[in-house]
């Protein structure tokens, strides 16, 4: 029987698919394994099914051994991952691409709400007991409608998110690698964008040339009344240069749902009213996280039984 290590917990429909294909040992740590804990945990495995938290790297398959066919990464992001190192030892890497667009896309639109109409500050101060009483100045936040997005990374969570603004009537603007000649949006370079947006929202991948787009240099040339939004990858954004924008003014908030270095969050972030902070939720619906698992269960199984990957991600 081929040995399957799953890092994390994974829901049982998805443990049900791969205990058709194998042993499934299922990490009992309720917290991301040490890379040590990690390299025992693979030990004989065939197939590995990882979370965004794990570095999967050619350690990683040289303690695995040699019967390891696939590494199912539970995310859509594989930044925690050696791609080619991997494809180099003949390993598989899988992904889970588009069963979370939807929640990932809701989750951010949650957040530009939550930031605009100053939900948190507002939900603080009633659970404070703080006194309050309807006045026409009272936290007023300020309106999407007739408002810029500007869409950094136009794939298909960028898209529904551009859906959504739509939807609430915002104009779009939007960067990326190339023009999408079947998209309404503007298309802009980055640094226009940055300079049109009233909020700018994140949905590209991370990568060495993403790491920290959003630094010192980018926060100034936003407009100082825009907000940002970052649903996708922390690295994306230097926290320190952020939480020195908000304090200096320059921009008028931030919704992070994802930080440079999970669970920390930079100090200065925290006890700013401007600024909503939620722990890396994007996917976080039982149907879409199902999904995901299912998925990576699937995908195992194409690659244990020989047949195509549903969704193999390519060096
Ligand atoms: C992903 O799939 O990459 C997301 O960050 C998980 O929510």
């Amino acid at each position: 029987m081929p040995k399957i290590a799953v890092t994390r917990w994974i829901p049982d429909e998805a443990v049900e698919v791969l205990r058709s294909l194998g042993e499934v040992e299922v990490s009992r740590a309720d917290r991301p394994l040490t890379p040590g804990e990690l390299g025992e945990f693979v030990a004989g495995a065939s197939a590995v099914v990882s979370m965004l938290h794990d570095r999967i790297d050619s350690t990683v398959v040289d303690a695995a051994g040699p019967a390891l066919k696939v590494v199912a990464n539970v995310a859509v992001g594989y930044d925690n991952m050696d791609v080619p190192a991997l494809a180099e030892r003949g390993v598989v890497v899988t992904n889970t691409p588009g069963v979370l667009t939807d929640s990932t896309a809701d989750l951010t639109f949650a957040l530009l709400l939550a930031l605009t109409r100053r939900v948190g500050e507002g939900e603080r101060l009633v659970r404070a007991r703080r006194p309050w009483s309807f006045h026409l100045g009272f936290l007023l936040g300020s309106a999407l409608q007739g408002k810029t997005l500007g869409i950094v990374g136009l794939g298909e969570i960028g898209r529904a998110v551009a859906g959504r603004a739509a939807a609430f009537g915002m104009r779009i603007v939007y960067s990326g690698r190339s023009r999408k000649p079947d998209f309404a949006g503007e298309f802009v370079p980055f640094e226009e964008l940055l300079g049109r947006a009233d909020f700018v929202s994140l949905h590209c991948p991370l990568t060495p040339e993403t790491r920290h787009l959003i630094d010192a240099g980018a926060l100034r040339a936003m407009k100082t009344g825009a907000y940002l939004v970052n649903t996708t990858r922390g690295p994306v954004v230097d926290e320190t240069a952020l939480a020195d924008a908000l304090e200096a003014g320059e921009i008028a908030g931030a919704a992070l749902d994802v930080f440079e270095a999970e669970p920390d969050v930079e100090p200065r972030l925290l006890d700013r009213e401007d600024v909503v902070l939620t722990p890396h939720l994007g996917s976080a619906t039982v149907e879409t996280r199902t999904a995901m698992a299912v998925l990576a269960a699937r995908n195992v199984a194409s690659v244990l039984t020989g047949a195509e990957p549903l969704t193999e991600v390519k060096p």
